[in-house]
């Protein structure tokens, strides 16, 4: 059924920039008004609001602020993400990363790998991580490795932690890795045992001042997300990010960020792959 769009005033759409932006570090630029209003129209019908106006003292209403809050957020994040996306930060593991880990294993005796997937979307990302990973070391005995999931989305983090996927989405993963890591439920594909079990999913607002993690990870992938954020709320996360890494740890970003601005914090060594100084 068709239904007329509601009118969104310049104020009103600048209420919603504040609290889009206090809330996910998400800069909503003027040109993603019209997807303010298509996402939003509908929460609104269903709430049986008529301006964004009445939405927006909802939202502020402390009665049900928080759980509002939560499906403003669903509706405004970009969940865009695919099975082996940019490929070569998995073959940087597979070929250079994951052998030098494996070799100095030998000497430094260390069987331990962390990983944290920030800003996983339905999955795709950490699935792939793991599968990748799992390769690497299967014919290592005796490691230790874990893949922390984390979104602030907690509809697309459900979808993660079902891991139900159509063929279509399936189709960047190779064959080798479909037979061994997924069972076919008619038309798709459910994440097996072997992969669950090595990925953890957690909510965690990238913007919070303090991550719960207390151990630091060997690599970060935290790709396609800054895109959205300001230049401060960069800055911000890639400090607390260059904390939670152990040292010489490496952190992966999307293909059209960089960090090249932080050199005396990260060193560049690919496209878009950087090491903690
Ligand atoms: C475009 S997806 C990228 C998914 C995956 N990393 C990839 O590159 O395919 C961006 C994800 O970042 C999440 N996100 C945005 N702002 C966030 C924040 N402040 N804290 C945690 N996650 C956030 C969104 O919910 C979304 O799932």
């Amino acid at each position: 059924m068709f239904t007329q769009s509601l009118d969104l005033s310049d104020k009103e759409f600048q209420l919603f920039q504040e609290i889009i932006y206090r809330e996910t570090g998400i800069h909503m630029s003027d040109k993603k008004r019209k997807l303010i209003v298509a996402r939003l129209s509908k929460r609104l019908r269903a709430l049986n609001l008529s301006t964004f106006t009445e939405y927006y003292e909802y939202l502020n209403e402390s009665s049900h602020a928080d759980g509002e809050i939560v499906n403003l957020v669903n509706r405004v994040t970009t969940n865009k993400t695919d099975f082996f996306r940019e490929r070569h930060h998995f073959d940087f593991l597979l070929k250079e990363l994951y052998p030098r880990t494996i070799a100095e294993s030998r000497t430094n005796g260390v069987r331990r790998l962390r990983i944290w997937s920030a800003g996983c979307s339905s999955g795709e990302e950490p699935y792939t991580l793991a599968m990748v990973t799992l390769d690497a070391f299967k014919a290592e005995r005796g490691w230790d490795i874990k893949i922390l999931a984390t979104d602030l989305d907690t509809e697309i983090l459900q979808k993660a932690v079902t891991g139900v996927y159509p063929t279509q989405a399936i189709t960047p993963v190779p064959k080798e890795y479909i037979h061994k890591y997924f069972v076919r439920k008619g038309e798709n594909y459910e994440v097996g045992n072997v992969l669950r079990s090595m990925v953890a999913f957690r909510k965690l607002n990238l913007m919070s001042e303090t991550f719960p993690m207390k151990n630091p990870f060997d690599i970060i992938f935290c790709r396609n997300v800054i895109i959205y954020f300001d230049t401060k709320t960069k800055e911000e996360l890639l400090t607390k990010f260059h904390r939670h890494l152990k040292a010489r740890g490496h952190i992966f970003i999307g293909h059209s960020e960089s960090l090249m601005h932080m050199k005396e914090r990260f060193r560049y060594l690919k496209h878009t792959i950087y090491q903690k100084v």
